[in-house]
């Protein structure tokens, strides 16, 4: 008899990661269930834009990271091999509003789902969507798993409080949770608000004269920057391992802001110069020193390592940008 397929629960499964995560487990063959919220089931056309090629593939189970009795109710009723945790309030915001919900949100709902899974599906597999802000004020530079976290903004203090229970309930009740320390990870399905896609549209609209200037914040600012698609493949290899742990994935090169301007400009044949404008609303307060990750952990042991370089992946982003406009 054929042995049935995997079952893969993701959380944030509407997202960037969710949504490449939920096309690369299809293709190995999962059945593959998404929690969703369900006013973006009511929104689908632009909540679920991102999975709206996949929505006859996948199941989505109504339920939100804020409310346990939805996470168990849904968990039960998958009853999964593997779970992906990766939704979160994933801005990195200074705003005083912002920081309570993505405290709640972001360590509460990983409790939530840990504690579901113990109770319901003590052997499954964990994933836990960590994060390079999790360094913060790094004391050295490139990072890799054992450097302390410093971290500096709500967002990443969020992120290592829910790392450290994901680690606990691996010690504790000896479950297989993995945790994913992922540098900045972008592609053609990023939100406008982070710096990659704010840019790379931008500049899409100035080439085709929809606007003339570009407003940004630090633009001496550095970011380890890869290919979102190439990350969930990571997060993938880590649940296949023998022994569960934690992993950095990056890709170990370091580009500023002004790079992507650069790179992003240059592949329109235009000068970023003659339309960047800098406002402090844009500049964070307490920017952390250069963020730029060791993934040689991830190299030897899951046998992974970023192929996509940065300029690959701006320059398909601003086609990307280009096209979505002249549509
Ligand atoms: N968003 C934004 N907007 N960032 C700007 C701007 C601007 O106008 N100007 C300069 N920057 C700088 C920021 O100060 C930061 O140094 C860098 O650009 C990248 O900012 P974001 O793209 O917003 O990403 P992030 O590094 O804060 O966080 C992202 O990566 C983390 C690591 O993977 C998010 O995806 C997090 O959720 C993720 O954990």
């Amino acid at each position: 008899m054929a042995a049935s397929a995997k079952k893969a629960f993701i959380t944030g499964i509407s997202g960037q990661d969710g949504s490449y995560l939920a096309e690369l487990l299809l293709d190995k063959g999962y059945e593959v269930y998404g929690l969703i919220r369900r006013e973006s089931l009511e929104d689908a056309t632009h909540r679920l834009r991102r999975i709206d090629h996949l929505r006859d593939q996948i199941t989505l189970v109504p339920g939100s990271i804020d409310n346990y009795p939805s996470i168990f109710s849904a968990i039960r009723q998958v009853v999964p091999d593997e779970v992906y945790h990766l939704a979160a309030y994933s801005y990195v915001s200074f705003n005083f509003d912002d920081e309570l919900s993505t405290l709640n949100t972001n360590v509460n709902g990983t409790h939530y789902v840990l504690s579901c899974c113990r109770e319901l599906v003590p052997d499954s597999r964990i994933y836990f969507a960590g994060s390079s802000e999790m360094f913060g004020k790094a004391e050295s530079s490139p990072q890799n798993e054992k450097t302390p976290f410093r971290p500096r903004s709500v967002y990443g203090i969020s992120k290592v409080a829910s790392f450290d229970m994901n680690r606990a309930y691996r010690e504790h009740y000896d479950m297989f949770t993995c945790g994913g320390i992922l540098f900045n990870h972008e592609s053609p399905r990023r939100g406008f608000q982070f710096v990659t896609r704010k840019i790379t549209h931008h500049a899409a609209r100035i080439k085709l004269g929809l606007q003339d200037t570009i407003t940004l914040g630090n633009i001496d600012a550095t970011r380890d920057w890869g290919h979102s698609r190439e990350y969930v493949d990571a997060m993938w290899r880590m649940l296949q391992q023998d022994q569960p742990d934690d992993y950095v994935i990056a890709t170990g090169v370091s580009h500023s802001v002004r790079d992507l301007l650069d790179v992003a400009f240059g592949s329109l044949g235009l000068d970023f110069n003659k339309y960047l404008r800098i406002d402090e609303r844009f500049v964070r307060p307490t920017e952390p020193v250069p963020l730029v990750g060791n993934p040689q952990k991830a190299r030897d042991v899951l046998g992974w390592q970023a192929q996509v370089t940065f300029e690959e992946l701006i320059e398909e982003m601003v086609q990307n940008d280009l096209d979505l406009l002249q549509k």
